[in-house]
C-alpha cells in the first residue's frame, strides 16, 4: 500500500491544506504515488474551504485548492495514517495529548524534515498579510520535497 501522510495545524483553512498542496504537486511531478490528507487540531473550521489567502498563494504556483475542505483530526487517524506531521510544535503537543496508546502512525514536528530548521514553527499566517502566507508556502515546500526525496530513494 502507499504511504499515508497527514498534515496537521490548527485549523486546516491555513497551513495543513497548503502543506497538502505542496506534497500532491511535487509528489506527482516525482512521479510517487502517495496518500495526503490535512486535518485541524481545532473544530471551528470544520466543513469550510480554504482561507482564501492560502487559495490565492497556492494558485500563484499553478495549484487550486478551493475543493479542499477542514475537517478536525480524529483518533481514527493515527491508525489510518503512516506518518502525522504537525505544522508547530503546539499542534505536535496537541497531537500526543489525543493520540492512542499503540499508534500506527509515525508523529512528528513538519520542519525537523528540513536540514536546520529543526525544532520550529510553520508560523500560522491566519492574523498576518499576504508576505505570511508567502513565507508559509516557502516552508511547507521545503518540507514537501523533503518527504518526496525519502520516499523517491
Ligand atoms: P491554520 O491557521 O492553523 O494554519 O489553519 C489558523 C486558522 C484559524 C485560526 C487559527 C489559525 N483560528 O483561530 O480560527
Amino acid at each position: 500500500m502507499q504511504p499515508r501522510i497527514l498534515f496537521v495545524c490548527l485549523g486546516n483553512i491555513c497551513r495543513s491544506p497548503m502543506a497538502e498542496a505542496a506534497l500532491r504537486a511535487q509528489a506527482v511531478e516525482a512521479g510517487i504515488a502517495l496518500t495526503i490528507d490535512s486535518a485541524g487540531t481545532g473544530g471551528w473550521h470544520v466543513g469550510k474551504a480554504p482561507d482564501p489567502r492560502a487559495q490565492a498563494e497556492t494558485l500563484r504556483h499553478g495549484i487550486d485548492i478551493a475543493g479542499y475542505r477542514a475537517r478536525q483530526v480524529a483518533v481514527e487517524d493515527f491508525r489510518t495514517f503512516d506518518f502525522i506531521y504537525a505544522l508547530d510544535p503546539q499542534n505536535l503537543r496537541d497531537l500526543h495529548a489525543i493520540a492512542p496508546r499503540r499508534p500506527l502512525a509515525k508523529v512528528g514536528l513538519l520542519m525537523d524534515l528540513v536540514p536546520g530548521r529543526e525544532g520550529s514553527a510553520v508560523i500560522d499566517p491566519y492574523y498576518g498579510d499576504e508576505q505570511d502566507f508567502r513565507a508559509t508556502w516557502e516552508d511547507v515546500r521545503a518540507a514537501a520535497r523533503q518527504i518526496v526525496a525519502a520516499f523517491s530513494r
